[in-house]
């Protein structure tokens, strides 16, 4: 399975700055051709620019979120369909930080990933556990109740990646061991096989949290480990170039 790594650029970066960000990345990719999909994910209302930015190269671009109803009097917030009308390829949804500060549960989490696929684009739904969860020895039952839970029924191997993401590794430089990463997403497989069928093997598993330029190549080495969502080191262009070489292809 061809890896995915997708950067989620978190609500930083004014326009030169992105458009910097950009410019160097489309540099790298016209050195040497990515051997793997890259993705990048700026805050919504940088999209245009970047989408304009990447026209005529690999690189494509994604939203960090969307609503679950597909037009209407939702103040602030932005439908999958105009994400897709802008040229998005896929959307974040249910990322941890989404799920803390915005109080969104997995019934909230299936419905976005629905209306992600009904305006055409792949959903990029995360999960992952709290740090009591992980010391409780309960990480693996806690993910696969939000794998089941965050899994819309039009899922399918095409329109959706699950994104793993301990909450504890996410941005603290707190790396999950590569270990860590093997039984929960050799778990999350098995889950996935079951929920989708056949569909499930064809579901790209992500691994998200602290992920960087010097642990990249072993994580992505990892079985069921398909791609990576990276958060500050895909700010960081050397650095986030150096993790889409560093992919299996
Ligand atoms: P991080 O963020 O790479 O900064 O830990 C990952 C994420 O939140 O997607």
């Amino acid at each position: 399975m061809k890896s995915l790594i997708a950067g989620n650029w978190k609500m930083n970066g004014l326009r030169a700055d992105s458009m910097a960000l950009i410019e160097a990345l489309k540099a790298k990719a016209a050195g040497s051709a990515p051997g793997c999909d890259v993705l990048v994910c700026p805050p919504s209302i940088l999209i245009a620019n970047a989408m304009a930015a990447v026209a005529g190269n690999p690189i494509t671009v994604g939203g960090q979120d969307c609503h679950a109803e597909d037009k209407g009097a939702f103040t602030g917030d932005i439908a999958a369909a105009m994400l897709a009308d802008f040229g998005c390829s896929h959307v974040i949804v249910g990322h941890s930080e989404r799920r803390r500060d915005h109080a969104e549960n997995d019934a909230q989490v299936a419905a976005k990933a629905a209306a992600a696929h009904r305006a055409g684009l792949v959903a990029i739904v995360c999960l992952g556990e709290s740090a009591e969860e992980r010391e409780q020895g309960r990480a693996a039952q806690v993910v696969t109740g939000q794998l089941a839970g965050s899994l819309p029924p039009s899922a399918n191997g095409a329109n959706t990646v699950v994104a793993y993401e301990p909450i504890w590794a996410i941005g603290t430089g707190k790396v999950a061991t590569p270990g860590d990463v093997a039984e929960i997403h050799d778990v999350l497989r098995a889950e996935l096989v079951s929920i989708l069928e056949s569909q499930g093997e064809a579901v790209r598993l992500l691994y998200g949290g602290s992920v960087n330029a010097a642990n990249a190549h072993e994580l992505l080495r990892v079985p069921h480990v398909n791609g990576a969502l990276v958060g500050g080191a895909s700010l960081k262009p050397d650095d986030f170039w150096t993790i889409v070489e560093a992919a299996p292809h």
